[in-house]
């Protein structure tokens, strides 16, 4: 459908629109940046951000406080500390054609009252598909690396950053006392490649493409495990700097070479728009033979006195821009189609296809989104197809080439699993499986989510388990998971599972029995209630009894719990009534009473660590724990605000000594730091 022109708008309809972008580039902006799994292309993100930006200087009045033109990125994940960033890490403005590249310039020049005939000289630099992070190095040490975070906030993942050899520990000392170094972490396409195949063997979970594996690599709470991905890094620009260390980017990165960063041997000087366009075609004729994936070129202006006089605006710098490449298509035959089935009962077709390489990836599977999509492509199995993948997306069928001698597809009225009736709601593009509860599709999937990792997130229990589990009746419900204990025999009988890994995961569950309440609603799956909702309704409700109380009964648009839903900022009619929906569900009100009742789900506390008992406390943890891993003691302490070092001092604060801990409790004693058993730190941190 094409949306109405701006213009056209009326004050109503502008309010409303502005409240579904504001709702739809957050939902977006948390598949790339917290899930790391978009949706959509970067094209069709971008056109929402404009339309909103258009619609906000058209309705100067109805700009919302929460609207996507005044936040910068995604949300930043619960489990790492959190950092503010000495100066936010901003975006870039996209660039689609020479035209909007002269326009920047154009920009430029006006800003800074320069005549036309005046060169502006600068730096073309390939925009790596990977995630920003920044390095902060005190008196020339590597003291704290991040994470970008939502632009202002990032997650602090210090020692992960030391595991990867392109970072230098130390620098030089004309490095000055405070310098900041930003800069992409990616992973090459081999490298990709060759620990997707490692994965296989180990029957661990596939990445989708190297920016999933490196931002999964590095957002690891175990630095072994991000030691043992092969990151990279490219070093692109500077946050805080005690003092300047050169005055233009070129003269920048040419110092960031000689101390050891990795800058793109890509990069050019350039002093005209014509030798730009040059170097963004030479490099994106390079870009697939490049062994890392890049998705354009960004231009920034040399003279960082310009750079700093041009400023930013909203949430990108005026000094530079990326210039997108064209997404990278391939044409191949549309074998068959498959529809799958959602945890809401939404059937998506999925285009099975003979493999073909796109940008060096192979694809043999594409998204064709819902049957109005394979209606208005016209394709049919057998037929050659053009698929696209850009970035991240998953791959999709874009046109039709050629017929292939196939007959149309016809979209199942059934759910092709349980054969409920699959029905479109008016007005929805979607067509949903009714079966509920009885569709065993719909139920491993939300099962799935169920244990996923901003839910119960159970180490050890992962998708295939769950499938594999429900397939052979040991898991049907949520329950059943904690009642897995009493399946010890059915567990040990199965390939792959010892006395040891079968404890551990037992353990591992017990561990989970107590949830904090925003956990435990995202848990439940109920639809448009992700993240940001779930905590949106911890933190209005706070707790779970509240939730029970007044959702039921919200399902009445007059009643007062209804208004209470939504007078929630940020809650609107569409997740009202699904919220309202899911609780007064018999089926869903008999799983919540069994849930309440085997689980401890906690009242919402505000996080508030300052002054606490170990913020800003040196903590060491040596030995076996037998509550918690010491991954997961290290993150604890984190959470509430200590830094947990691998070496004693006479710094730290306490040591945390479980079973079998060494030489480390000797070297405290003698040190006289304080050493703590595990009951110690456990009632510390009131467990
Ligand atoms: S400069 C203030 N340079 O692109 C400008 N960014 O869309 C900050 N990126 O978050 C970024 N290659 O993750 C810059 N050579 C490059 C880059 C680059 C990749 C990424 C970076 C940033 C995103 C912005």
């Amino acid at each position: 459908m094409t949306p109405k022109p701006i213009s056209e708008l009326s004050d109503d309809e502008a309010r409303a629109e502005l409240e579904r972008l504001a709702k739809e580039i957050a939902y977006h902006d948390r598949l790339y940046h917290t899930e790391d799994a978009p949706e959509i292309l970067d094209g069709d993100y971008d056109k929402l951000r404009r339309r909103n930006e258009a619609i906000e200087s058209q309705f100067p009045t109805l700009v919302r406080a929460d609207s996507p033109s005044r936040k910068i990125g995604g949300a930043v994940s619960a489990r790492f500390k959190k950092v503010e960033h000495s100066i936010p890490m901003l975006s870039l403005s996209n660039a689609f054609s020479g035209n909007d590249v002269l326009e920047f310039d154009n920009r430029i020049r006006r800003f800074l009252g320069l005549e036309s005939g005046k060169k502006i000289h600068l730096v073309a630099e390939p925009k790596i598909d990977g995630l920003s992070a920044t390095l902060r190095y005190e008196r020339g040490q590597f003291a704290l690396g991040a994470t970008r975070g939502d632009g202002t906030v990032g997650e602090e993942v210090t020692q992960n950053l030391r595991t990867i050899s392109d970072i230098p520990n130390a620098l030089p000392p004309d490095a000055g006392s405070i310098l900041e170094i930003r800069g992409e972490v990616y992973m090459a396409k081999s490298d990709f490649h060759a620990l997707n195949a490692r994965q296989k063997t180990s029957k661990q979970k596939q990445f989708s493409n190297p920016r999933n594996a490196a931002a999964g690599s590095l957002r690891q709470l175990n630095p072994d495990i991000t030691a043992k991905r092969p990151l990279r890094f490219f070093a692109y620009n500077a946050g805080e700097q005690s003092s300047p260390i050169s005055d233009t980017q070129w003269g920048f990165l040419q110092t960031l070479k000689r101390w050891g960063f990795q800058v793109n041997p890509l990069t050019r000087r350039c002093t005209s728009i014509e030798e730009i366009l040059s170097a963004y075609n030479e490099i994106g004729a390079k870009r697939s033979e490049l062994d890392y994936e890049i998705d354009g070129v960004v231009y920034k202006v040399d003279n960082l006195d310009y750079q700093n006089r041009l400023g930013t605006v909203s949430r990108a710098p005026r000094w530079a821009v990326a210039h997108k490449f064209p997404a990278e298509q391939a044409d191949t035959v549309l074998d068959k189609i498959n529809i799958q089935v959602g945890r809401t009962g939404a059937l998506t077709p999925v285009a099975h296809l003979r493999p073909v390489s796109v940008g060096g990836v192979l694809v043999s599977r594409a998204t064709l989104h819902n049957e109005d999509e394979i209606e208005r492509l016209g394709v049919m199995p057998g037929d050659t197809v053009r698929i696209q993948r850009a970035g991240d997306v998953i791959p999709q069928v874009v046109q039709r080439v050629s017929a292939g001698c196939g007959k149309a597809f016809e979209f199942p009225t059934h759910c092709p699993v349980c054969r409920s009736a699959a029905v479109r709601e008016p007005d929805k593009a979607v067509r949903r499986c009714t079966g509920g509860f009885n569709c065993p599709a719909q139920t491993v999937e939300r099962l799935k989510h169920f244990i996923s990792r901003d839910a119960f997130d159970i180490e050890g229990l992962g998708a295939t388990h769950i499938k594999d589990f429900y397939a052979d009746g040991i898991i049907n419900k949520p329950t059943d998971i904690f009642n897995l204990k009493n399946q010890r025999k059915a567990l040990l009988c199965r390939d792959g599972w010892g006395e040891q890994s079968t404890s551990k995961l037992l353990q591992n569950i017990e561990e989970r029995r107590r949830i904090s309440l925003d956990r435990f609603i995202y848990a439940l799956g109920i639809p448009s209630v992700g993240r940001v909702t779930a905590k949106l309704l911890a933190k209005h409700l706070g707790c779970f009894a509240m939730l029970r109380e007044i959702a039921p009964a919200a399902i009445d648009t007059n009643a007062t719990s209804h208004q209470q839903l939504l007078s929630i900022d940020g809650l609107g009619p569409v997740v009202t009534k699904d919220i309202a929906d899911f609780f007064s569900n018999e089926k869903n009100q008999e799983l919540l009473d069994d849930l309440n009742t085997i689980l401890e789900i906690q009242d919402f506390s505000a996080p508030d660590f300052n002054g606490g008992p170990i913020y800003g406390k040196i903590i060491v943890f040596t030995g076996t724990l037998e509550k918690m891993s010491r991954n997961e003691a290290k993150a604890r302490a984190e959470e509430f605000g200590a830094r947990v070092t691998g070496s004693i001092s006479k710094k730290t604060d306490f040591v945390v000594a479980g079973s079998k801990s060494g030489t480390k409790v000797e070297k405290a004693a003698a040190l006289g730091v304080k050493i703590l058993n595990e009951k110690e730190w456990l009632s510390i941190l009131d467990i």
